[in-house]
């Protein structure tokens, strides 16, 4: 590789843009330690939480997968199949603060120049549940973690207080980031859900309370489809499904929608971009529109666990892509970061046919008389 892949990303040195993203690709220390020795620039970690964790029986998620001559999308294994989605209903780590410790601790020590992110939730509406958060990060920066990211974006925690709940309301976006801003010595990003109408309003409310940059998207919220033999759900407990959560290359396209959002509303702030990259191709969108990192899960599950084959052709994919542009002086990612943001304008701003007979979809203003032909 000759172009230079390296990127400072809210004040921190990546070797690369490439992250793995909080998820069972970085619930262990093994997991993780596997990343980095695949050359992963940076490894958010599974979601820690103070509170207990008990998952479902069973499967805590599945991949779906479509066929070329029906579209049928089933999480039924059947040739010729490519990957639509992942579904999961897997809820934070279930491994307590006292666990990760000293892993984060270990981690860096054996990669102390790979970027380590510790993902961390806890609830909110009480004091009680803002010293959590402080505590979680003051525990995880002390133990080593370059950064946090607060996780406002799971989709289906039981509790009322935590997770994408707190995503949905700006207020508790910003107290709880201001809470966390208050005890971290490192950076903080808040990883927000993709469900809610303007994504851009809780991101507004995350950089009130002090947030470095903001990422997205979690899983969207979808429930797996019926087995028309079974008439069952094709992941259940028992007969009974949840809503979880979406992710793979179904959610790229909306996903990019949610991105622009924020970015356009906030061109000189920090975002990360996640959600349906498996090759350079998928992260370069996310770069054109604004993201400084991108990070990667479900290809990342299919690929050996931890994505060596994926990471390797992100950097493939990078290097060829600044060896390319070299001649028109760029030198490293940050180039392209956001050229193509304001390509994205309102529907009444894209050329047509007859745009003098076109009002924006109203009525032709009252005193305009329509041209007659005779
Ligand atoms: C099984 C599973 C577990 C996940 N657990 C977490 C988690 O603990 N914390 C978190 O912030 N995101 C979690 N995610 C979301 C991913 O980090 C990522 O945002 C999402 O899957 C979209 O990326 P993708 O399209 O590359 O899968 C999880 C995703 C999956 C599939």
């Amino acid at each position: 590789m000759a172009a230079d892949l390296t990127t400072t990303f809210t004040g921190v040195r990546f070797k690369n843009p490439f992250l793995l993203s909080s998820a069972p690709p970085t619930e262990s220390e093994s997991n993780i330690l596997r990343a980095f020795e695949s050359g992963w620039g940076g490894v958010v970690t599974k979601t820690i939480g103070l509170h207990p964790v008990v998952n479902v029986v069973g499967a805590k998620a599945k991949f779906m997968r479509t066929t070329p001559e029906d579209a049928y999308v089933s999480m039924r294994k059947r040739p010729g199949a490519a990957l639509h989605s992942s579904w999961n209903w897997e809820l934070i780590s279930d491994k307590t603060l006292d666990w990760w410790l000293p892993r984060i601790r270990r981690i860096k020590e054996a990669f102390p120049n790979r970027v380590l992110i510790a993902s961390i939730m806890a609830g909110s509406g009480n004091d009680k549940e803002l010293k959590n958060w402080q505590r979680l990060a003051r525990d995880c920066q002390d133990a080593g973690a370059d950064g946090l990211e607060l996780n406002f974006s799971c989709p289906h925690m039981d509790r009322r207080d935590m997770g994408s709940n707190i995503g949905k309301d700006e207020g508790l976006c910003s107290v709880v980031t201001e809470a966390v801003k208050e005890a971290a010595r490192v950076p903080v990003w808040c990883k927000l859900t993709p469900a809610t109408a303007e994504i851009e309003v809780e991101a507004g409310a995350c950089f009130r309370g002090g947030a470095d940059a903001i990422v997205s998207s979690n899983t969207f919220p979808s429930i797996p489809l019926i087995d028309p033999e079974t008439l069952e759900f094709e992941i259940n407990v028992d007969g009974l499904v949840s809503s979880g959560g979406l992710g793979g290359p179904a959610i790229l396209p909306l996903s990019l929608a949610k991105m622009a959002q924020m970015t356009r509303a906030f061109p000189d702030k920090n975002f990360s971009g996640i959600g349906g990259i498996s090759d350079f191709a998928q992260a370069l969108s996310y770069i054109l529109l604004g993201c400084g990192t991108v990070q990667v899960c479900t290809a990342a599950m299919l690929d050996q666990a931890v994505g060596p084959n994926v990471i390797k052709r992100l950097l493939a994919g990078l290097d060829a892509f600044l060896e390319r542009h070299a001649a028109d002086g760029w030198t490293g990612v940050e180039n392209s970061r956001g050229l193509r943001r304001d390509r994205i304008v309102a529907q009444s701003e894209i050329r047509r046919p007859d745009a003098a007979g076109y009002h924006s979809g109203y009525e032709v203003a009252e005193g305009y008389a329509p041209a007659v032909e005779t």
